[in-house]
């Protein structure tokens, strides 16, 4: 035995979420969220991946807020829905908590079977928010219709967070 495994050691981090078979087993509440991400798909910029992402922000103050996925001809300089909406709670209600997100996904080429959750940077901006309150963000997720997945905090989509506490600031 070398003198690298005798110190090595595996970690397992494990990850829950619920699978729900469609919108009619979510709670009214939360129907009505991912209703109101689904309508918002519509107004998605997405001329060059055709990919429309609708998301509600639903708060504890029961403001809804909506965003949906900007793009541009410059294509960095597009912005996913998530953040779009997530950006624009924090700017509306800075003192809300943000109680749950949903999140839909659909395209014009392909049809989206598969339940969409925020891209790798979106789940980094939704930590932020999660990090400052104190509080699990309730994470809803589906394509275009069918299966609606849940995330009952950010952490179960970003494991391995680097945030406030990672920089020693909180
Ligand atoms: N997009 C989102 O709006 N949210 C995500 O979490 C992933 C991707 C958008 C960005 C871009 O406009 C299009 O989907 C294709 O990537």
């Amino acid at each position: 035995m070398g003198f690298r495994s005798m110190f090595m050691k595996k970690l397992e981090i494990s990850c829950t979420l619920t699978v729900f078979d469609s919108v009619d087993e979510l709670s009214s509440e939360q129907r009505e969220l991912m209703v109101k991400a689904v309508n918002v798909r519509s107004r998605a910029y997405a001329p060059y991946s055709k990919f429309k992402v609708g998301v509600a922000v639903k708060l504890e103050n029961g403001e809804v807020v909506l965003g949906s996925n900007q793009e541009n001809a410059v294509f960095p300089s597009g912005t996913c829905a998530e953040r779009v909406a997530i950006n624009q709670a924090g700017t509306l209600y800075p003192d809300s908590k943000i109680v749950s997100i949903a999140v839909s996904a659909a395209s014009d080429n392909f049809a989206v079977l598969t339940p969409t959750p925020p891209c790798g940077s979106c789940r980094q901006s939704i930590f932020e928010y999660e990090e400052n309150q104190k509080q699990p963000i309730a994470i809803y997720f589906m394509g275009e219709h069918g299966k609606v997945v849940k995330a009952d905090s950010i952490k179960d989509l970003l494991p391995l967070t680097f945030g406030k506490a990672t920089l020693n600031l909180i």
